[in-house]
């Protein structure tokens, strides 16, 4: 172990030395990255390590600024008020539209020299390279693709009811009565308005399809919004409370995950994040737990990419450790230990899976397949479909209409279509 560090840091510092070169700033000094992140479970945790020691092994100091909250929206209500007080981190994690939202303020650095030495262009898939250029230069760089539309069991649970993993939303239904009779939960969840719009948009993509997801989510077309689709996809979200347990309001996403991986509950609607807490629990995937495609969606792959934006920096030795981390975080030694312990998929298609899970394979050729077939689609859930201000206004909608008793689907229907016509 003590070896392959050794073999990383000399690695590691002898490009970080010919990168410099390259870059024409003479030798690599030593500076300091501080990046803003909400990875806080324990899988989280670990992943996020990778990347410190990889920077520290370069000589670069991290400057950890974790902000907990799944999904996050604390993370960014923080970093809008370090930003206004023109003081933002040198990193932030800042995905989908609102990278373009931040680069509009003026307020994200040139990454270019590191993207061209790097040949980002050939190396990522056009749909993952366009999020991260802002007016054509790169402003963030991807970490991962995570999947949203998972399904994860416990094979134990649903053995002791006599029920296999549901491929279809009668089928969950029917497992789930079993899985209460025999005393499981059927359904693992969290009440937060960002898990409630998780689940929401894994069945808007089933009974939808990948286009009808698309002219909702990325078009905000208004006759999608209010369809006998949307109502329907609406009534069945809700019909899934049943499923639920009463203990689901505020829970984190990592203690429902906690729920299945203790035989508590039987299932759980989750990106593959969930995935990194099986794996820091030391179980393996295809055996001690399945996934699954949420019912109706194996054809589909609702992509959310984590990315750090970086902000512009000044000083010297600073931006040289933020290169270096940009840098870092494309190259395959990141892009392994990283994935492998998050749950998700590399960024970069040209790397060998063999090592990774069976649900990470998997997700690799999914991926792959939807891309090819047209049902890539990005996440409403994890701000990678829409500006934030109207992914705020769904979120209210869909927490608000599955929390309470007087809010019909027709309603919630109307109202979508109603925040979408305000952006539009
Ligand atoms: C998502 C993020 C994932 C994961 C999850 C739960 O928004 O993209 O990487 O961390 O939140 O925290």
């Amino acid at each position: 172990m003590r070896a392959l560090t050794r073999l990383t840091t000399l690695k590691t510092s002898a490009i970080a030395v010919a990168m410099a070169g390259a870059l024409g700033t003479g030798q690599a000094s030593a500076g300091e990255v501080e990046v803003l992140h909400w990875w806080t479970s324990g899988g989280e945790a670990e992943a996020v390590g990778t990347l410190r020691d990889l920077l520290e092994a370069e000589g670069h100091e991290w400057k950890d600024f974790a902000v907990a909250g799944g999904g996050g929206d604390s993370a960014m209500t923080v970093l809008k008020s370090r930003a206004m007080s023109g003081n933002p981190p040198a990193a932030a994690q800042i995905k989908g539209p609102e990278i373009q939202e931040w680069g509009e303020l003026g307020l994200l650095g040139n990454l270019d020299p590191v993207a061209e030495a790097g040949d980002w262009d050939a190396l990522l898939p056009e749909v993952v390279a366009d999020i991260m250029r802002h007016e054509g230069h790169y402003v963030a760089v991807p970490v991962n693709v995570h999947r949203i539309n998972w399904l994860w069991a416990n094979p134990e649970v649903l053995a002791d009811a006599g029920v296999e993993v549901p491929t279809t939303w009668d089928e969950l239904f029917a497992a789930g009565e079993a899985l209460r009779e025999a005393g499981y939960v059927p359904l693992a969840h969290g009440g937060q308005p960002w898990q409630d719009a998780t689940t929401f948009e894994t069945v808007v993509l089933s009974l939808g399809g990948s286009d009808f997801y698309r002219r909702a989510f990325v078009e905000l077309d208004q006759e999608a919004l209010e369809s006998d689709t949307m109502i329907e996809a609406l009534t069945t979200f809700k019909r899934l409370r049943g499923l639920m347990d009463e203990g689901m309001p505020g829970r984190d996403w990592n203690l429902a995950t906690s729920m299945v991986i203790e035989g508590e509950a039987a299932m759980q609607i989750m990106g593959d994040w969930a995935k990194g807490e099986f794996t820091a629990a030391g179980l393996e995937a295809g055996e001690d737990y399945l996934c699954a495609p949420v019912p109706g969606t194996a054809d589909a792959f609702a992509f959310n990419i984590d990315s750090f934006a970086m902000f512009r920096l000044t000083e010297q030795a600073a931006r040289e450790a933020q290169y270096s981390m940009a840098r870092l975080v494309l190259e395959p030694e990141f892009q392994h230990a990283f994935n492998r312990v998050k749950g998700s998929i590399p960024a970069r298609p040209d790397l060998d899976m063999d090592e990774f899970d069976a649900c990470a394979q998997r997700s690799m050729a999914d991926f792959r397949q939807a891309e090819d077939e047209g049902g890539l689609v990005p996440s409403m859930a994890h701000r990678m479909a829409m500006g934030s201000d109207v992914q705020g206004a769904f979120y209210d909608i869909v927490t608000n209409y599955f929390n309470s008793s007087d809010m019909s689907a027709d309603q919630a229907a109307e109202r979508l279509a109603q925040a979408a016509s305000l952006a539009l």
